[in-house]
């Protein structure tokens, strides 16, 4: 038999006080069913990676403005997606409140949904999320409702306080039980949001912790985070990069790994560093969400995310993600199959060195091609031909992205 905590007890009460105070819901029989989300990686923009805890309603209307107007919406950016720190007090029927900095949450979703984009928001299956504001623990369904009225097309739910508020506390000694409870607690709110008969994606956050890319397709994940946070340096974007290898057969139309949000334009990448990033990401069948300052957003950091041939790699029909093939000192060799026999290469060198692997000499037969292929340069728009072991010159941390069409 169980044993009931304290804490399990706070919680099953909440749950029981949530489930009188909902409001009615319309009978199943007249919702029409969800539709299909997702079906390649999500692309648009979150808020966190810039303002973190700082963002306002402004903020996010003025980022709406900017995808809609710099051709970021045309090149396929359409989920504005505000992170944590939006949440204010729950009332007394349970019904959570924006707080000062967001005055109206559905007239800000109406605004994002007039320019032709959708609306995001953050939560998490503990009490308290990330950055310490209310969770959704007990008001799963009271919350999905609230997401729906208000029009909101993408949820990011962080793990965060559930660990130590619930999982540690209910089974401390229990490491399968503290995952079966996970399961259970993402899978509840998959369930309050395909019962509000919207079609949102919904993403899940929590780190790459206990295989998740295994169970999250199982639970409603359209998207997983695979590692911890990302940031603005090449050592950690790298240190992702390599987290990734082997995960692409869990990749595919509807549910994807996700290495975490783009730093391109953030912190001190360089240019090299900024293109190989997004390059990589797009290889990886990544969720493609920009996390930079959009109105002050450099011309040169604009055409790195628009650069529509590097977008269709990411958001190819097959959604087959790439793998490492081999790699040579510090420079790796990573393929992806695209639709109509199409192929991807990328020849990174993630070395401090221009000529840490110098001369690189990229071999064809290790792809299973053979030479000679045209290509197309997708960063210089040219074609080039590759041949076996020709060498290449690879500045530090930059790349060479190719698209062979037919390969041979
Ligand atoms: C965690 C997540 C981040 C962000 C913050 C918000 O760290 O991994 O992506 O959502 O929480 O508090």
């Amino acid at each position: 038999m169980r044993i009931l905590t304290p804490l399990s007890l706070a919680v099953l009460a909440l749950a029981s006080f949530t489930a009188s105070s909902q409001s009615p819901r319309a009978p199943k029989a007249q919702l029409a069913p969800p539709q299909v989300v997702a079906q390649t990686p999500p692309m648009g923009w979150n808020s966190w990676n810039f303002f973190f805890e700082k963002v306002t309603d402004k903020d996010i209307r003025n980022s709406a403005d900017q995808i809609a107007s710099t051709g970021m919406k045309d090149a396929g950016y359409i989920y504005v997606n505000i992170d944590d720190t939006w949440e204010g007090e729950r009332d007394a029927s349970g019904v959570l409140h924006t707080n000062a900095k967001f005055p109206d949450m559905k007239a800000l979703a109406d605004y994002v949904h007039s320019k032709g984009l959708k609306i995001g928001i953050y939560s998490s299956p503990g009490p308290k999320t990330c950055a310490g504001y209310a969770g959704s623990l007990g008001h799963e369904e009271q919350d999905a409702q609230l997401y729906a009225q208000w029009g909101i097309d993408y949820l990011k739910y962080d793990l965060c306080s559930f660990i130590p508020d619930v999982m540690m506390k209910q089974t401390p000694d229990d490491k399968a039980a503290q995952m079966r409870m996970m399961i259970a607690a993402y899978d509840k709110m998959n369930k309050a949001l395909k019962a509000t008969g919207r079609p949102i994606v919904y993403s899940f956050c929590q780190y790459g912790w206990d295989a998740v890319w295994e169970w999250a397709p199982s639970v409603g994940g359209n998207l997983w985070r695979t590692t911890g946070d990302i940031q603005p340096n090449w050592d950690r974007i790298y240190d992702l990069l390599e987290q990734q290898a082997g995960l692409e057969k869990y990749a595919g139309p509807g549910h994807w790994n996700d290495p975490d949000m783009l730093e391109v334009g953030n912190g001190k990448l360089t240019p090299a560093e900024n293109r190989s990033h997004f390059s990589m990401w797009a290889m990886l069948a990544a969720p493609l969400l920009a996390g930079n300052d959009l109105p002050n957003m450099k011309p040169e950091i604009r055409a790195i995310l628009t650069n529509r041939d590097v977008i269709a790699i990411d958001q190819d029909r097959l959604g087959k993600q790439a793998s490492r093939v081999y790699s040579d000192g510090e420079v790796e060799v990573w393929s992806r199959n695209l639709s109509g026999g199409a192929i991807a290469i990328a020849v990174l060198n993630a070395g401090d060195n221009r000529y840490s692997t110098h001369p690189f000499h990229l071999d064809l037969a290790k792809l299973g091609l053979h030479g000679p292929l045209q290509a197309k340069d997708l960063w210089t728009g040219k074609p080039v031909t590759l041949t076996q072991n020709m060498p290449l010159e690879i500045p530090s941390h930059d790349v060479l992205l190719v698209r062979i069409e037919a390969p041979k």
